[in-house]
């Protein structure tokens, strides 16, 4: 795992906003994995930035969520289709047609879940994707002790989770208690993963992901089995980790191609 920690969460999203632009720009027709939740959104903000001077298009990109809310509609503003849009793709220049997220709304949930695994791989897989972590380890909607082998389904959240969420909702309940998410199979598969963490409410989990055993009582520990992962974090996010000072110091030394900025 390559460990990058900053001062601040807007240092992170800089830093990993120039590796999504290096990946972007190796690859003539780049897939990528999105996150929504209030994490990524100074990356998104970045990227737009970016895109706004000339330094980055997405007009070669396909596009693949991770995760979407069942019951609730594209046009409804807490679906994370509507994030997507107002947060990025409305300010950029993607293709609109080669963007996917679940169809939390499908009439079979069950086809629509199949049929966007096979979307994922018809595009020849993903080269970047994005992720958060939840307060419990969990990334994607992929809750505690779900199956490491599992593919893009519908799941029910927990109740940390729905709680958690629970603030872009005007009441608790009205948080939907099923989602379609990626697999963490699907996730495995895809060629790099580029997770950010940020703030004090994270650490517990930022620790077990990165230095506690691979559990599925924590679903983000996976990816310590993954090819390719770049955790990038902020100094309150990484206070809880036992070789902090081993990752400043393999960063410190990394040679010139092996760096972002
Ligand atoms: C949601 C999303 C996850 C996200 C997590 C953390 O549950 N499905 O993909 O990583 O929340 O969200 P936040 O970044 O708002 O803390």
């Amino acid at each position: 795992m390559e460990i990058l920690i900053r001062d601040t969460p807007e240092e992170g999203a800089q830093v990993a906003a120039k590796l999504f632009k290096k990946i972007l720009s190796t690859r003539p027709q780049p897939v990528i994995g999105l996150a929504t939740g209030g994490t990524p959104l100074r990356l998104y903000r970045e990227l737009i930035r970016m895109h706004q001077s000339g330094e980055l298009s997405f007009k070669d990109c396909t596009s693949f969520n991770l995760d979407e809310y069942v019951g609730l509609p594209p046009e409804d503003e807490r679906s994370y289709h509507h994030y997507m849009r107002s947060n990025l793709f409305d300010q950029v220049d993607i293709d609109p047609s080669r963007i996917h997220l679940p169809d939390g709304c499908a009439g079979d949930l069950r086809q629509a879940c199949r049929d966007y695994e096979k979307k994922i791989k018809e595009f020849g897989g993903i080269d970047l994707q994005v992720l958060g972590i939840g307060a419990n380890g969990h990334i994607g909607f992929n809750e505690p002790t779900g199956s490491f082998a599992s593919r893009t389904w519908v799941k029910i959240l927990s109740e940390q989770t729905i709680k958690d969420n629970a603030i872009y909702f005007d009441d608790p309940e009205e948080v939907p208690r099923h989602v379609v998410t990626m697999g963490i199979a699907t996730v495995m598969e895809t060629r790099h993963c580029l997770l950010l963490a940020n703030g004090a409410k994270k650490a517990d989990a930022v620790r077990r992901m990165i230095e506690g055993p691979v559990s599925a009582s924590c679903p983000a520990s996976i990816l310590q089995m993954h090819k390719r992962v770049t955790i990038v974090l902020d100094e309150e996010a990484a206070y809880l980790l036992t070789f902090k000072d081993h990752y400043k110091w393999v960063e410190g030394n990394k040679l010139d191609w092996q760096k972002y900025d």
